[in-house]
């Protein structure tokens, strides 16, 4: 059994984070207290379509975490492994929420492990209170005028009335 060690305790928390929200936002104050540094990476998701520039994604990521030692935020096009090997880091972090997450986090930790063997993906259970979130479901309830106070950090959610033109949040 190989007895090596990860080169460091950085680990990337790659996600669309279109936009962040409150469950992202526990998995990297939680991921940091395992970490020595976590990487906030913004990455393409081919999948979807964004609301917000991969620019405005990160700047509201690093808004909120300005204060916080050991969180960097980045951005990146291309394969997330090109990433990892290109900054010599080893450990992908990811949040996990219901089964509904599962077959979908095992296929992309197996893909990844497939194209480097030396990546390892750690999974973080998402916090109850975020369990039934998504950026996506945050979304469409902020697009048709319903109440996400709460779900996503304050500067996110006037980002998201902005986006909307609909300060007609019911808690807003
Ligand atoms: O927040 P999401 O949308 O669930 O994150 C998905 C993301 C961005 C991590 C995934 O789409 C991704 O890894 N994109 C980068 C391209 C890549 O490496 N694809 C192969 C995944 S096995």
């Amino acid at each position: 059994m190989s007895q090596d060690k990860f080169k460091n305790k950085t680990a990337i928390y790659p996600g669309s984070f279109d936009p962040i929200t409150n469950g992202h936002v526990d998995i990297i104050k939680r991921g940091i207290r395992i970490f020595d540094e976590i990487v906030v990476l913004v990455a393409y998701n081919p999948q979807k379509s964004s609301l917000f520039t991969m620019e405005e994604r990160c700047e509201l990521i690093r808004e909120i975490f300005a204060d916080t030692k050991g969180v960097r935020v980045d951005a990146h096009a291309g394969l997330l492994v090109d990433y990892l090997k290109k900054n010599d880091i080893n450990v992908m972090l990811r949040g996990m929420r219901a089964v509904s997450d599962f077959e979908y986090e095992f296929q992309m930790a197996l893909m990844n492990r497939r194209q480097a063997r030396d990546i390892e993906t750690v999974f973080l259970m998402s916090g109850f209170r975020w369990f039934y979130t998504s950026s996506n479901l945050i979304k469409e309830v902020a697009r048709f005028g319903g109440t996400v106070r709460g779900l996503v950090p304050e500067n996110v959610y006037t980002r998201l009335m902005e986006k909307f033109g609909n300060l007609n949040d019911k808690t807003g």
